[in-house]
């Protein structure tokens, strides 16, 4: 009986304790045995904040930021595409083909497209050889009458089994590859009038 008195006191104390003043309004600040993240060294978005030069601790975007995920310009330098549809490809680059584009063009396409397609864009990459079955031959006709605009969105979002360049290859590099691409192709398709007068004989 003494234990069991002693035993009911402590239980009905501990049950006070957890419980009792649940829902009571205090002026205090809650007791935090772990505070965990609820204070943390951090600034406020309108705080000054002496790490800027302009002091400031939300800082503007830098110029030409695109937010992830939001639609950036619909223009054919973009896009590759007129505005609108699908399949509205710009005949010719939209951007000047110079000569540094076009040595820009070549670097590019042997990081990011010889291996598959070829130094001669004829499909005899080295993953041939590793058993990769059918790669795209860039000389063929059908892509040779391509407009750029086209080839420019395959190398955005691929197509059928190659997989899209667009994440790892800047607008202005995916244009000078499709300069180079076509550099190949008039290199394997040349005639005699794409010869200098005095070679042609
Ligand atoms: C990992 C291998 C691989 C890489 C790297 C690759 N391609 Fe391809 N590409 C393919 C394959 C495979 C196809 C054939 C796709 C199909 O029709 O199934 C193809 C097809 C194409 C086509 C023809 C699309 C059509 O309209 O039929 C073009 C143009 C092309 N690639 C350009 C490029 C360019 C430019 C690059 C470099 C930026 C590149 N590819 C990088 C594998 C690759």
């Amino acid at each position: 009986m003494r234990y069991f008195l002693v035993i009911f006191i402590l239980t009905s104390l501990g049950v006070f304790l957890i419980a009792g003043k649940q829902g009571d309004v205090s002026r205090k600040p809650p007791i935090e045995i772990f505070d965990d993240m609820v204070r943390q060294v951090k600034f406020r978005p309108q705080q000054p904040n002496r790490f800027f030069e302009n002091e400031r601790t939300s800082q503007l975007k830098v110029e030409g930021t695109v937010a992830r995920g939001s639609a950036y310009e619909d223009s054919p330098v973009n896009t590759g595409k007129f505005g609108g549809g699908n399949t509205n490809f710009v005949s010719a680059i939209p951007i000047a083909v110079t000569g540094t584009l076009m040595t820009r063009g070549a670097e590019r396409y042997a990081i990011s497209c010889k291996v598959c397609h070829g130094a001669l864009g004829d499909g005899n990459g080295v993953t041939k050889k590793f058993g990769m079955g059918v790669v795209g031959n860039l000389l063929d006709p059908v892509i040779v009458k391509q407009p750029d605009g086209q080839i420019f969105n395959t190398i955005t979002h691929g197509r059928n089994l190659m997989n899209g360049y667009g994440a790892n290859i800047t607008i202005q590099d995916r244009w000078a590859i499709v300069a180079y691409v076509r550099a190949l192709q008039r290199a394997q398709f040349a005639t005699a009038a794409d010869l200098p007068a005095e070679l042609r004989k």
